[in-house]
């Protein structure tokens, strides 16, 4: 089964619920969820294998630390996803970027694609697939499968708030998948939304309604 954390650090806690607020604008928004991210990110990137090598200080020579293998890749599911970005590339600047576009259909609520553009040597790279909800979970098991198909395997999956409901489907579907999680909410209500949530992410990210 796959591991699920849950962030308790309390500035993640304090930004997560200014998030929420109806009375937060479109700026403050983004600006809540880039920082919201790199402190995942932190989180996230915790168990990166590292290799030695040997550096030269002012002083003498060192054995220092860095990243083993390929640089990791992101991958946000278009539109709200986009959001995360920033917060992950200011701590991982080299990453690559893969994007994935879905929708949730509004009637049946099952995820349409309409883009996926990913890096070549995805394969070869330890993936973090990026989406501010996880609400009936469609569109993370979705979204995974795609970079499997592709021939991905390490795939770590960052929400900011996930529905009960969603997470145990995707775990479901992806047991291997490590899901990082912000915070953990009530429910799902009758039309798909998380209760309390924050309403639609996309369109709080990017001023749309
Ligand atoms: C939202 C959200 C997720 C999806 C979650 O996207 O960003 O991708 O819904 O719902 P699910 O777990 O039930 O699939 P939406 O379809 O609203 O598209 P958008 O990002 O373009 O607004
Ligand atoms: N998508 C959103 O943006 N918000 C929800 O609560 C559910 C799906």
């Amino acid at each position: 089964m796959s591991k699920v954390f849950i962030m308790d650090h309390p500035l993640i806690q304090h930004k997560v619920s200014r998030l929420r607020c109806t009375d937060t604008g479109s700026k403050e928004f983004r600006e809540l969820v880039r920082e919201i991210s790199q402190l995942m990110c932190y989180e996230a990137t915790r168990e990166l294998p590292l290799e030695d090598y040997e550096l030269e200080t002012p002083i003498g020579t060192a054995v220092g630390k860095r990243i083993a293998g390929k640089n990791l890749s992101i991958v946000p599911i278009l539109r709200a996803g986009l959001g995360m970005v920033d917060g992950m590339l200011d701590l991982v600047p080299t990453a690559k970027v893969g994007h994935i576009g879905l929708y949730r259909d509004p009637e049946t609520l099952q995820p349409v694609e309409y883009y996926c553009k990913l890096p070549q040597d995805i394969q070869e790279r330890d993936l973090f697939v990026l989406d501010p909800m996880l609400a009936t979970g469609g569109s993370a098991v979705a979204a995974v499968q795609f970079i499997k198909d592709k021939g991905a395997k390490n795939i770590n999956f960052l929400c900011l708030i996930a529905a009960p409901e969603g997470l145990k489907t995707l775990q479901d579907a992806h047991p291997d998948v490590n899901i990082y999680v912000a915070c953990l909410d009530e429910k799902l209500n009758d039309h798909g939304y998380i209760v309390p949530g924050l309403g639609d992410a996309g369109d709080r990210l990017f001023g749309t309604k």
